[in-house]
């Protein structure tokens, strides 16, 4: 059975070690970062990931704060003919825009090595649970298109973090899950 699963699902399923030194964006600004993004590239060493990524689809993340900042991440993917959502907690770190997560286990770390709020972002990930520790690049955009630019700014990162350019996946926008706001999700 074949199920496309939203690339930042799959990396958080699989996620790393501690961070060594993955750099995040100067005077990060959680207000500014809140709200929708598109998931529009993908990079990452989960073996899942890797086995899937030419079958996905970009994803939605809608990004919220709690009053203890803590910031909360829905992910609504196109699934089959529904539009899924998922959603995970993550609790503010040091420095500012790194999170850390666990659930089941599995501790998961985020952080926000790039953006200009406006346009894109580009999100890091690290997975450490039982399975073998998995990182994770995420190009996040306002827009479902990526420019080129973007791109390469995106792909000049990957071996950055340790990755390479094989494990990327430039996901195709997909008509079904459109716009925040939940209309017409279920
Ligand atoms: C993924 O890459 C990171 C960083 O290079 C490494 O620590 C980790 O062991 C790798 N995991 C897998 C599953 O290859």
């Amino acid at each position: 059975m074949m199920v496309v699963l939203p690339s930042l699902v799959l990396a958080l399923l699989c996620l790393p070690q501690a961070g060594a030194q993955v750099p995040v964006q100067p005077g990060f600004d959680a207000e500014k970062f809140a709200g929708m993004w598109y998931v529009t590239a993908a990079v990452s060493n989960c073996s899942m990931f890797l086995k899937m990524k030419d079958g996905m689809k970009s994803s939605i993340a809608t990004i919220s704060f709690t009053p203890e900042e803590d910031l909360v991440l829905k992910l609504v993917w196109p699934m089959l003919d529904r539009c899924q959502t998922f959603e995970l907690l993550f609790h503010r770190s040091e420095p500012v825009g790194h999170y850390v997560g666990t659930s089941a286990g599995a501790k998961r770390e985020l952080r926000v090595m790039e953006t200009d709020y406006g346009s894109y972002a580009i999100v890091h990930e690290l997975q450490q649970s039982g399975r073998e520790p998995s990182t994770a690049l995420q190009l996040l955009t306002r827009e479902q298109d990526a420019s080129p630019q973007l791109l390469q700014k995106f792909e000049k990162l990957i071996p950055t973090v340790g990755l390479t350019r094989d494990m990327l996946a430039v996901l195709p926008k997909s008509g079904e899950c459109q716009e925040g706001g939940g209309g017409g999700w279920h």
